[in-house]
């Protein structure tokens, strides 16, 4: 397993559109327990695969934030669709490893249900509240290019950019966060 470097935005990468998996083999498996080592080293609740510059509809959920325990391995999405979203919503701060140290009040759907391939091509679905809900929506935002900073106003998205920007020419790391 390797650690793989997550891209931050601004880094135009994040906005370049991601493509369908036709292909579940020993490579997949082995991006995924990447994504998997890298997203618990970062403290993540999840991970899409365009975060680690590959463009494929992939991203993970942390066990704990798929309502299970935090012991419990992550749930792949593969080439996942969302079939349904409740009407009832919640707002709620949000995170993501390609904004460390940003978070944003986000509404989103309390209830999602959505279609998808695990890591075998076998299709599922997973249905979750809350966190898991949010996580799915947050995750499945990535594949379509759609960014926690889209989620903000015009001042406030200027903020967050120039703030990165200057992270990134100071190189500062982040520590563990959500
Ligand atoms: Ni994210």
């Amino acid at each position: 397993m390797a650690l793989l470097p997550i891209v931050r935005f601004p880094d135009p990468r994040l906005r370049e559109p991601t493509v369908e998996v036709t292909v579940f083999d020993a490579d997949l498996a082995r991006l995924i327990e990447d994504m998997a080592e890298t997203m618990y080293a970062a403290n993540g609740a999840g991970l899409a695969a365009i975060q680690v510059g590959v463009h494929q509809r992939i991203f993970i959920v942390e066990g704990g934030a798929a309502g299970g325990s935090e012991n419990d391995p992550p749930v792949v999405f593969i080439n996942p669709t969302i079939e349904w979203l409740s009407d009832e919503t919640e707002e709620n701060d949000e995170g993501c490893l390609s904004f460390p140290g940003i978070y944003v009040p986000v509404k989103r759907s309390l209830r999602a249900r959505l279609r998808a391939f695990d890591v075998h091509g076998k299709a599922f679905i997973a249905e979750g509240e809350g966190l898991y809900a949010r996580a799915m929506q947050h995750e499945n935002d990535h594949l379509i290019n759609r960014l926690l900073i889209d989620y903000v106003g015009p001042i406030k998205r200027q903020m967050i950019r120039r703030k990165l920007e200057r992270d990134a020419e100071e190189g500062i790391e982040y520590p563990a966060q959500e």
